[in-house]
């Protein structure tokens, strides 16, 4: 069967690791390569309304520079806090100090939840993600709800990770490393339903 290449839309590498491992781990016909083999991730303004809208506008603009028979998958993901009435949401990428690390933005979002509410500290991470093939584009939707940590924890992972407890344990997700998160995430829960759909996908090719 032919292999098919999947140009994943994001520059952000912790993501391109987690999907990449989660693809390759189901053994399907698709070789997943990062943007920067096509020149790179377009500049996108993500000023969409929705996690859909803001994907879709990632999924197009990678495609574009790469023709109309490449594949594409892109994503939007975001981390909703409870006592900060749902921010930052789909405004997570640009939350906080600009330009600052992702360490210094796990304090300050600690901080601002602290300010707020003591007691209630219920989130949840949400990912949405479209596949773009020759002439279909697809929808997957993940989401993983948990609280957050009084202090950051761990060091695996990306974002927000040290400061995200999933629900069902009792150590953050940079504690519990990528062999757990890529079993519960977000991330894993969308891809685990477009697997599903590339199954189908594939074996049409
Ligand atoms: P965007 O999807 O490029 O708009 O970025 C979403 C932002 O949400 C990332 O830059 C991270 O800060 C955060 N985020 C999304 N998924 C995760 C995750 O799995 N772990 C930690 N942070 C995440």
């Amino acid at each position: 069967m032919k292999e098919i290449a999947l140009y994943f839309a994001s520059s952000n590498e912790g993501k391109l690791v987690e999907v990449r491992t989660m693809l390759e781990a189901a053994a399907l016909p698709i070789c997943v390569l990062s943007a920067k083999t096509a020149g790179g991730m377009p500049f996108v303004e993500e000023n969409a309304p929705d996690y859909i809208g803001n994907a879709r506008l990632k999924a197009r603009a990678l495609k574009a520079s790469l023709g109309k028979d490449a594949w594409v998958l892109a994503e939007d993901s975001g981390l909703e806090v409870d006592a900060l009435g749902g921010a930052p949401g789909i405004h997570t990428a640009r939350y906080g100090s600009p330009d600052a690390s992702s360490l210094v933005k796990c304090a300050e979002l600690l901080a601002e939840v602290d300010e707020r509410s003591e007691t209630n500290r219920k989130a949840r991470f949400v990912c949405v993600m479209i596949l773009l093939t020759q002439d279909e584009e697809y929808i997957f939707r993940g989401e993983c709800s948990g609280t957050l940590a009084r202090n950051m924890l761990g060091e695996q992972g990306f974002g927000y990770d040290p400061i995200f407890i999933p629900d069902g344990h009792n150590t953050t997700f940079a504690e519990l490393g990528a062999r757990v998160k890529n079993k519960i995430s977000h991330r894993a829960q969308a891809l685990n339903a477009l697997m599903g759909g590339l199954h189908s996908l594939t074996h049409l090719q």
